[in-house]
């Protein structure tokens, strides 16, 4: 099992930012997109049980390596969440699979439209290309019920700009890891979500400088 330390910084509050925002009486799916260790989902369906959740990893750094060594194909990261699954007997975790989000959703691993009430992405739109955030909108405004929330965690810029000076400093060194990643524009999200039938319900502010973004995806009437 691997350990994240912001994921072990992060999961408490985002918990109670999930709390507040979802149901905890009725049955539900949630699809975590870019799970990374599997920190977030166990914790997660430990605490809210009434939710079944689908993790997801899109990294397949390992594969190759581990392909020489006749395991099965899955990444490092996804036997991580395996880990986590089968250390805490979580039977409201299903296995995790591999999801690319910049790919249709088609291809996000046999998931229905308008099948899930929750989709949750914690800390991957500033490390990805714009076109995993666009893919997540695109994917998320079909893959959601009506009245289905898509859950969004990270660092944002506001209105162009970037507060305080540690996030203008992480931007700046993530932009020179790799140019196509940096922080992203909540009104740019705004438009991506507008733009497949979701809307910004609410923002909620994070401890370390980072925010909850709530997207909820409209009623069809
Ligand atoms: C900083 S890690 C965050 C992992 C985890 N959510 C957490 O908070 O600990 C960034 C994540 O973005 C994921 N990612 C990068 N490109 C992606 C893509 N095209 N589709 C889905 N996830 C992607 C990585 O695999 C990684 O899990």
């Amino acid at each position: 099992m691997l350990s994240a330390a912001a994921a072990e910084r992060n999961k408490e509050p985002i918990l109670a930012v999930l709390r507040d925002s979802v149901h905890t009486g009725r049955p539900l799916l949630a699809l975590e997109i870019s799970s990374g260790t599997g920190q977030h989902v166990t914790h997660f369906a430990q605490a809210l049980p009434n939710i079944t959740w689908q993790p997801s990893e899109y990294d397949r750094q390992s594969i190759v390596r581990m392909m020489a060594w006749r395991v099965p194909i899955m990444s490092f990261v996804s036997i991580s969440i395996e880990a986590y699954r089968a250390r805490y007997r979580l039977n409201n975790v299903k296995p995790a699979i591999h999801l690319d989000a910049s790919l249709p959703y088609q291809y996000w691993g046999g998931i229905q439209p308008e099948s899930l009430d929750l989709v949750l992405n914690i800390n991957m739109i500033h490390i990805s290309p714009l076109a995993c955030t666009e893919g997540l909108f695109r994917g998320a405004g079909v893959m959601l019920k009506s009245q289905g929330l898509l859950l969004t965690y990270g660092p944002y810029a506001v209105n162009g700009q970037i507060v305080p000076q540690s996030n203008v400093d992480f931007d700046y060194s993530l932009r020179q890891r790799n140019p196509e990643w940096g922080l992203r524009d909540i009104s740019l999200l705004n438009s991506l979500a507008q733009s497949n039938g979701l809307y910004l319900e609410r923002i909620v502010d994070m401890p370390a400088n980072n925010k909850c973004l709530l997207f909820r995806k409209e009623s069809l009437v």
